[in-house]
């Protein structure tokens, strides 16, 4: 049997081996926040604000606290004598926890009350009178920045507008000359909608402060819960030893679970104040209205092109509608995150980027859905921008996309932006997907369906996106350097338990991370257990978001694996009695170089490690590691997707779905697939069936899941996958991060399908979502259709 095949069969590198956690989660044996029931357990819910803008004249408490069964009820008054009213972002801003001055957003946190149950809680918050006196809205940059516009921080010392920041980077002169140059300027202008996370399991917590010993602890489904410990240390000044954040099994997370809510530090307090563990959870419509949403970001940006189809250069300006707070969950130094990652694939000589930041009187955006710090808005507007740039110089979409990726021996290379991408195959990529769709095949059907008035249609998406922050040099989050760590214990019968400080919101970390360290050790997966996510027990870590698992605390584990398995080498030479030098290592088993026969297994050597030592040898068989990567991986993404538009009605169908990724060295295949498969689900989701936006009175439009729609299988299209495997080279088992990319990549392939069939109207870009009406209006009026707010409340 190969090296591989056994490496297969004990559950290693490459092998799609079953998702261990599934055991509990197909049995609905999860353990989830909602689940857990402590002894003398209240409840808490919040009021939220009706209005968008108002100052708050007054709130009255007290028929709230009259409902039998209350036990607290807490405003922002209250808070503020405990200097809580507000709290840092992970932006630098501050956030309101419970509204003393004004509210900012429809769905602000007004009051909170604590009861025996959740619905005695709610009545008593219906009980509350607040009196609002109503201030003009405003929902977008443009108004935001419109003269005599209401400053919306005038909680804040020297913010005399609304503006967050303008922010630069590149070489702007370079840029100038270079368009100077052009034979073609392209341009494209569009808005990236606010989209939602939208996880099954809404946030919740439940915080219990135990007076005797001092010590609280919470439940709570955060992705970063060592985060959230520094957060609670700094914030509400307890000494963080004593503070144990436990995050259970999350029902999805998507980036809706790093930042810290209101509703968290509410339970908290009132845990401390009642001495009783008292548990917050969300409702959907709770969730869907205030808690981070993802984009809202206006994209305009220009190519100089040459005839030959060559890019000169590119600049772009993005406006970003952060709502009421800047609550972004980024790396400190880059206002607009990884923003700046766009156009990395491509030969771009020159760029320069303007980003500015707006406040609104909207909920708090910002956080990564399923996206590495806003590259899914920099990816998006790319391939929309070179798709209408091919279209302008009247090339084919997919030789102008070759004409102008990196190429193979053009690795490591340095982006406009400063980035170093360090591997891949892009050109390859592109091949095998256009292979697969059949590409001239369709183009020729297309032809032919266009001379009997049908209307079809092919979109193309090729990316590379940053994933697995840090370095510790460039990213921090709050001056937190971010890595990652592992630990992993090998007790004597060769058994072993590995924790990380990321935390799995359904990714499958109990699998994968096995798997690595079966890789490194031989030792079966099955032998190997994964725990993460309780920060008495885990080692610290940065958490799970942005794909940064694998390159960040996946690489930990292997490190730790290797420190342990140099360990193991010398405790094999004592037991083959022979120098270290002398033994070799081959999967699961140490032998002497001249004599392959005799040899001992890792397990002979777990048990030596607590019954056999060599003399001096410290016992045990355990090692921890803290990784900060040199780079990012850069893995990479070509997908297409044709598509039939109904030119009467507006209504499109997706006809084939191909996608080629590249994340180097696959973990478990199978998991890898299926987040691809999960990606390019939610990212026809967001390109045609989610909406959620403002009016100008600042009311959430499509809060429910009546307009915000989640795909189910009925109208998710079937995917074709393929793969390319260029290890990355700085990685230790040479993996990059997949979770995110379809997500990241795939918007745009569909909406450029839909464009692709109605390019001969002349427009050049429909809002997503892609919604018929959208269609039906480009087609009829032959005008490009904005979904910017303000949207008409009437219907
Ligand atoms: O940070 P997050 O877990 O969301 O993303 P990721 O690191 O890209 O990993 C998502 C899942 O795919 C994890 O279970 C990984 O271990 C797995 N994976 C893999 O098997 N091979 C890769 N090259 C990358 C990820």
């Amino acid at each position: 049997m190969t090296k591989a095949l056994d490496e297969i069969k004990i559950g290693g590198l490459g092998s799609s081996r079953k998702r261990v956690e599934d055991n509990r989660f197909i049995r609905g044996k999860g353990n989830y926040t909602d689940d857990i029931v402590l002894p003398g357990m209240l409840h808490m819910e919040i009021l939220r604000s009706p209005l968008a803008h108002a100052r708050i004249k007054s709130i009255d408490t007290s028929r709230a606290w009259d409902i039998p069964g209350v036990h607290l009820v807490l405003t922002g008054e209250m808070m503020a004598t405990r200097n809580l009213a507000w709290m840092p972002t992970l932006s630098y801003d501050t956030q309101a926890v419970l509204a003393t001055d004004k509210v900012r957003f429809q769905g602000q946190e007004v009051a909170c009350v604590v009861a025996d149950d959740p619905y005695i809680a709610k009545d008593a918050c219906e009980a509350i009178q607040v009196e609002y006196e109503p201030l003009p809205v405003i929902v977008n940059p443009q108004q935001a920045t419109a003269d005599g516009a209401p400053v919306i921080r005038d909680d804040k010392e020297n913010q005399p507008d609304n503006v967050i920041y303008n922010w630069e980077v590149g070489d702007k002169d370079g840029t100038e000359r270079a368009f100077a140059q052009a034979d073609k300027i392209s341009t494209l202008s569009l808005h990236y909608p606010r989209s939602h996370p939208s996880p099954i399991e809404c946030c919740g917590s439940i915080a219990d402060f135990n007076r005797a010993t001092s010590k609280l602890t919470v439940y709570m489904t955060t992705q970063a819960p060592h985060i959230i410990r520094a957060a609670v240390a700094l914030v509400a000044e307890l000494p963080e030893h004593m503070i144990r954040i436990i995050s259970p099994d999350i029902g999805g997370g998507f980036g809706n679970k790093v930042p810290v809510y209101p509703g968290y530090v509410c339970s908290i307090l009132a845990s401390i104040l009642l001495e009783r563990p008292v548990k917050w959870i969300e409702d959907k419509t709770g969730n869907l209205i205030s808690t981070g949403f993802a984009r809202d970001v206006y994209l305009e940006g220009e190519l100089a092109l040459r005839n030959d189809g060559k890019i000169l250069a590119m600049r772009m300006h993005t406006d970003a509608d952060h709502g009421a707070f800047f609550s972004d969950a980024q790396p400190s130094k880059f206002k607009i995150g990884l923003m700046h990652s766009t156009f990395a694939c491509y030969d771009v000589p020159v760029a320069h980027l303007t980003a500015r930041g707006t406040y609104s009187n909207k909920a708090p955006g910002g956080v990564a859905y399923r996206c590495s710090f806003r590259v899914t808005e920099a990816m998006f507007f790319q391939e929309r921008m070179m798709q209408q740039a091919a279209y302008d110089l009247g090339l084919d979409q997919a030789e102008f996309r070759r004409v102008n990726l990196v190429r193979d021996d053009d690795f490591p290379h340095r982006t406009p932006f400063g980035f170093l991408t360090d591997s891949g195959q892009y050109a390859k990529c592109l091949d095998v997907g256009l292979e697969a769709i059949g590409y001239q095949d369709f183009l020729r059907q297309k032809e032919e369906a266009r001379a009997r008035g049908r209307r079809l249609g092919i979109g193309i998406s090729t990316m590379t996106e940053p994933l697995g922050a840090g370095n510790s040099r460039e990213y921090d989050i709050l001056g937190i350097k971010m890595f990652d760590s592992a630990e992993l214990r090998v007790h004597l019968t060769g058994k072993a338990i590995v924790r990380t400080g990321a935390r799995g919101q359904g990714q499958g970390h109990e699998t994968t991370w096995a798997q690595i360290v079966s890789h490194e050790l031989g030792l079966p997966a099955d032998d190997i257990v994964v725990e993460e996510g309780d920060t008495d027990t885990a080692p610290f870590g940065m958490g799970t978001y942005a794909s940064r698992s694998t390159p960040v605390a996946g690489a930990a584990v292997a490190m730790a694996a290797r420190k342990v398995r140099a360990k193991a080498r010398r405790l094999a030479a004592h037991l083959l009695e022979v120098s270290e030098e002398d033994v070799e290592w081959e999967l699961g088993r140490f032998y002497v170089r001249s004599a392959p026969d005799h040899g001992v297994t890792i397990q002979e050597c777990a048990m030596a490690a607590y019954s056999n030592m060599p003399d001096g040898m410290e016992p045990g068989l355990e090692a921890s590691a803290y990784y900060d990567p040199p780079n990012l991986t850069w893995p990479f993404a070509c997908y297409i997707v044709t598509v039939e538009v109904d030119p009467d009605t507006g209504v499109w169908d997706v006809l084939n779905v191909v996608a080629v990724d590249d994340c180097g060295v696959r973990i478990n295949p199978m998991i890898v697939e299926g987040q691809i498969m999960g990606g390019l689900t939610e990212a026809y989701a967001m390109s045609n069936m989610q909406f959620i936006t403002f009016d100008a009175e600042g009311n959430c439009v499509g809060s429910n899941y009546m307009d915000y729609l989640l795909p189910t299988a009925w109208e998710t299209p079937g995917f074709e996958l393929h793969e390319v495997v260029t290890p990355c080279p700085h990685h230790p088992i040479g993996a990059k991060g997949v979770g995110e990319c379809a997500a990241v990549g795939g918007p745009a392939a569909y909406v450029n399908a839909v464009m692709d069939a109605i390019q001969d109207t002349g427009v050049r870009n429909i809002d997503m979502p892609v919604l018929p009406d959208r269609v039906w209006e480009a087609l009829t009026f032959r005008r490009d259709v904005s979904g910017a707010p303000p949207v008409r409340s009437d219907g």
